[in-house]
């Protein structure tokens, strides 16, 4: 059954999906699907939907853990030109979800405009970033966002304000769309002042971060009551290892992959991280990354 025959972008078929991750590592899709442009994947979904396929996106794999069987079903990528156009509009940008966040800083900086820096390093694409609201202490990327354009699973298009979005702490309450582009709106600032607050934010980050190391970042988010990162330090634990993974030695909230680790390692060593945490301060940890099993 060749149900993706009419389809103009890239369809793989056991597709590896670690090399899309951070952690490198994941089984393979059943379907690796690259959309050209809406269209394309506006028939997607009418195909998944006359198929029955189940459908995940991936956006630059950067807070994704996925399991060694692999996703019997489609793994969706915006990653053709038509996802990744940006256009410059005075202070603002319109962006779309198959960017990455770290070329959309360098390209404000470039048109002398400000208010991203405080997100660079973050691996992620900007529908990723959107999805998980990713920031810093300093700055979300909520922050920025003047609206976003969201796709449901009917192929139906529309653009949300700002206001009428549920941003949260890692979160924005759409995890049942596709995030196609949004606008986001900067300040206008000296180039080289954004080249030096890009240099600091980057040097607090190597200072603090195992960015040597296959990750997905901080595993845990930070609980009302604390920094997850200071708790499972306090606990002991950093250098733990099961497997091929282990807590970072450099920042406790960092599981990285030493090699060859299994999904089941990561999830065997977070479970082990939230017991210890649990029986120490009776705090519970929620993971951040998104666990595909
Ligand atoms: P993915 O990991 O591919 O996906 C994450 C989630 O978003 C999934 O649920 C996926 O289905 C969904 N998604 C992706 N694209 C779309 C789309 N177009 N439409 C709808 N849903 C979509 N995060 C921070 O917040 N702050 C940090 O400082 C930070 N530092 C990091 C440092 C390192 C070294 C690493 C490895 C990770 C770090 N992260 C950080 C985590 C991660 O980079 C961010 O969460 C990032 O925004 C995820 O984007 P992504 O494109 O990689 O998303
Ligand atoms: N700390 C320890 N031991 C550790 C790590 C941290 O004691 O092993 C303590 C130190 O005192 C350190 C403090 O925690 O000064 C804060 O650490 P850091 O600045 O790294 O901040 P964080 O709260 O651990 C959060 C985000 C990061 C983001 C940084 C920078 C979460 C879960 N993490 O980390 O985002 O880059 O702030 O603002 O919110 C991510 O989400 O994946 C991520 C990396």
């Amino acid at each position: 059954m060749n149900w993706w025959k009419n389809l103009k972008g890239k369809v793989k078929l056991k597709e590896p999906l670690k090399d899309y991750t951070t952690f490198k590592i994941g089984g393979r899709a059943k379907y690796f699907v690259e959309p050209k442009d809406l269209d394309d994947l506006k028939l997607l979904f009418n195909l998944v939907k006359r198929y029955k396929i189940p459908i995940l996106v991936i956006g630059a794999g950067s807070n994704i853990l996925i399991s060694d069987k692999g996703i019997d079903g489609i793994v969706l990528r915006l990653n053709s030109p038509y996802f990744k156009r940006l256009i410059v509009k005075d202070n603002r940008l319109e962006v779309g979800a198959g960017c990455l966040l770290n070329k959309v800083i360098l390209k404000a900086k470039k048109e002398g405009l400000s208010g991203m820096e405080e997100l660079v390093g973050i691996p992620g694409s900007i529908g990723g970033a959107l999805a998980m609201n990713a920031g810093t202490r300093d700055k979300n990327i909520a922050d920025l966002v003047e609206n976003v354009t969201i796709m449901d699973y009917n192929g139906k298009i529309k653009t949300l304000d700002k206001k009428d979005i549920r941003f949260g702490y890692r979160s924005c309450g759409l995890s049942r769309y596709i995030i196609l582009n949004t606008c986001i709106r900067l300040v206008k600032k000296n180039k080289k002042e954004i080249q030096n607050r890009i240099n600091n934010y980057l040097k607090y980050r190597k200072s603090q971060q195992d960015l040597s190391k296959a990750s997905a970042g901080c595993v845990f988010k930070n609980p009302p009551q604390g920094l997850a990162g200071k708790l499972i330090d306090l606990c002991g634990l950093k250098g733990k290892r099961i497997g091929g993974a282990a807590v970072s030695k450099r920042h406790a909230n960092f599981i990285v992959n030493l090699g060859q680790a299994k999904a089941q390692d990561v999830i065997k060593l977070m479970a082990l991280v939230k017991k210890e945490v649990k029986n120490r301060f009776k705090i519970n940890l929620e993971p951040e990354i998104k666990i595909w099993r």
